[in-house]
């Protein structure tokens, strides 16, 4: 028994080790968007923070008070800031605390938000409220111009450093029951392009989204029909969907300094899916 436990912690020690290649190491990052462990963003957290990076994580003051983020932020030995996204003040606020805490400007950004009051509601596409819409545009798409703005006037990223935003394949493609969040994801993908190009010229800081699969979450969750689309997006893709954790991979080469040249690009990562016009799989049955 005893054997078994010592054997068991020397395998995990050896995983840990060869997850870990610190390609993040000495680098600082800020996190939105951890709710619980099934946000892509929690994901992203652990991985920067193996990869030897130091972080500060960040949500909705409202959120704060229903996820486990105080847990993460114990587990990854860090703090945590509350921002409203759509609050420039709050931006400004979460930017010069995160500069305080890790030491100076932060080398990369991950935007994990997303949020719709229509999809939330349940109010079909042909019968939107324009109020709703306009909050969701705020908070899932122009927070990150905000965000992008208020970083550039306070100089608070690193030279080469870099920005994240996840998407959807639905800013390209008809997705009927993903709604508004389809314009939303649009609007976010062309913020990366824009600023990415005077980001780039101002202190070559490349700005991109990572167009991500169907993934089980609070925010996938809440789209209608979600379980059946998830497993027709599984089989459609050759390699099958791709995990919250395959997307924190994704994100920290992102963030290294491998990817220095990537930058105004929406990149997909779905395991092949965007690519795929007809899937046997889906015709078997
Ligand atoms: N889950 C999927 O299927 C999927 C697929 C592709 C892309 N994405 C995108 O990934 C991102 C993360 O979503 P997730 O799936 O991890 O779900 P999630 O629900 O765990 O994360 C969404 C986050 O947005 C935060 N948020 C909402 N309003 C905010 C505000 N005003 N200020 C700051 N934060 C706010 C929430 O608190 C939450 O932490 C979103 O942009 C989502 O659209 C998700």
């Amino acid at each position: 028994m005893y054997l078994l436990d010592v054997k068991c912690i020397f395998a995990a020690f050896i995983k840990s080790e060869i997850m870990s290649n610190g390609l993040l190491q000495g680098k600082k990052g800020i996190i939105f968007g951890a709710l619980d462990d099934k946000s892509i963003a929690w994901k992203v957290a652990e991985k920067c923070h193996e990869q030897g990076a130091k972080i500060i994580l960040t949500n909705a003051p409202v959120a704060l008070r229903f996820g486990g983020i105080y847990e993460l932020a114990e587990k990854l030995n860090t703090k945590v800031v509350g921002a409203d996204a759509t609050k420039v003040e709050d931006l400004e606020n979460l930017l010069k605390e995160s500069m305080e805490f890790l030491g100076g400007k932060v080398d990369f950004i991950l935007h994990s938000i997303g949020m719709s009051l229509n999809v939330r509601k349940k109010r079909e596409y042909t019968d939107l409220n324009y109020e709703w819409m306009q909050t969701t545009f705020d908070i899932s798409a122009i927070s990150f111009h905000k965000l992008m703005q208020t970083a550039m006037k306070l100089d608070a990223v690193n030279d080469w450093g870099s920005i994240v935003a996840l998407s959807y394949m639905a800013a390209q493609r008809t997705f009927p029951d993903y709604n508004e969040m389809a314009e939303a994801k649009s609007l976010l993908e062309s913020f990366a392009r824009s600023f990415g190009y005077h980001y780039g010229k101002k202190a070559k800081v490349r700005v991109n989204t990572i167009s991500q699969s169907p993934t089980v979450t609070t925010a996938g969750s809440g789209v209608k029909g979600f379980g059946d689309f998830f497993d027709y997006a599984d089989k459609m893709s050759p390699l099958g969907n791709a995990s919250a954790e395959a997307c924190a991979d994704y994100c920290v080469t992102m963030f290294s300094d491998l990817t220095r040249m990537v930058t105004m690009q929406n990149l997909f990562h779905d395991g092949g899916f965007s690519s795929m016009g007809m899937a046997p799989e889906i015709l078997d049955k």
